[in-house]
């Protein structure tokens, strides 16, 4: 597996922290709010689709400005150029981390990496496999058969091949990609949950520190952070947890 040594991580004083914190607020204020009350020393953010199409740019660069680490979540998938160029653009931004459909496809992922390897620095590059809102009548729908599980398995193994740094998957798959890729592969899990916090619309939910175990290398946490009355103390419980589990078993 290659390394990167030239990816823009290394501001953080802390590399380690693995939570990423899922900034979807439609109101870019609210948004601006929670980055003055984070520490970009503690956790990373996630800017989605939709507080980008609301705030732009502007409030991707004011993160990176604030030092934060930034995930944009936006999920490319287009012909090959089209995604290499949003990928550069995304890139010129400053973010941390980008990510991209892996059904795009291998010349794809292949020509978003190339692009981005380009540049003196550059973002790390990740992939979706099956969105997790799909079940299995949903892909055969969609003319793909198999089960999600091994349509998730072939995917990651595209964008392994493709050279991407990554991928996104559910905590319950973790230990599968971990085992089929080895431990230079980036594995970025949303649906986490502490035990103390409530599921909402997520289904299959893993603690923290269960994700890390699994093999999860970073967490995307929305509301359990961002909608406590106390976002901060929120987030110091959930690296407190993080904290016990032991670093052989946390990869
Ligand atoms: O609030 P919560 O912790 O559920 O937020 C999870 C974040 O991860 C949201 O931004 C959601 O869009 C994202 N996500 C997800 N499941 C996926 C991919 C992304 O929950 N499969």
């Amino acid at each position: 597996m290659q390394t990167h040594p030239s990816t823009n991580t290394s501001k953080h004083s802390r590399d380690e922290a693995r939570i990423i914190v899922a900034l979807d607020y439609p109101d870019p204020g609210a948004a601006r709010a929670m980055l003055a009350r984070l520490d970009p020393d503690r956790c990373r953010v996630k800017i989605g689709k939709e507080l980008f199409t609301r705030a732009g740019p502007e409030l991707v660069r004011a993160a990176v400005d604030a030092r934060f680490s930034v995930f944009l979540d936006l999920k490319f998938h287009d012909i090959p150029n089209t995604v290499a160029g949003a990928c550069d653009a995304a890139a010129d931004l400053g973010v941390w981390m980008v990510n991209v459909h892996a059904q795009g496809g291998p010349a794809m992922l292949s020509a978003a990496r190339e692009r981005l390897e380009r540049r003196e620095t550059r973002p790390l590059l990740i992939a979706v496999t099956v969105l997790t809102s799909l079940e299995a009548a949903d892909l055969d729908a969609i003319g793909c058969p198999g089960t999600p599980r091994e349509r998730v398995l072939g995917l990651a193994g595209l964008a392994h091949r493709a050279g991407l740094d990554g991928v996104v998957c559910s905590p319950m798959e973790a230990s599968a990609l971990r085992a089929a890729f080895g431990t230079g592969f980036r594995l970025v899990t949303p649906g986490v949950r502490p035990a103390s916090a409530g599921a909402q619309d997520q289904k299959r939910v893993m603690t923290p520190a269960a994700a890390v175990v699994a093999g999860a290398d970073d967490l995307v946490i929305g509301r359990p952070i961002t909608a406590a009355d106390e976002p901060l103390v929120a987030l110091a419980a959930i690296e407190a947890e993080l904290a016990t589990v032991p670093p052989a078993e946390a990869g």
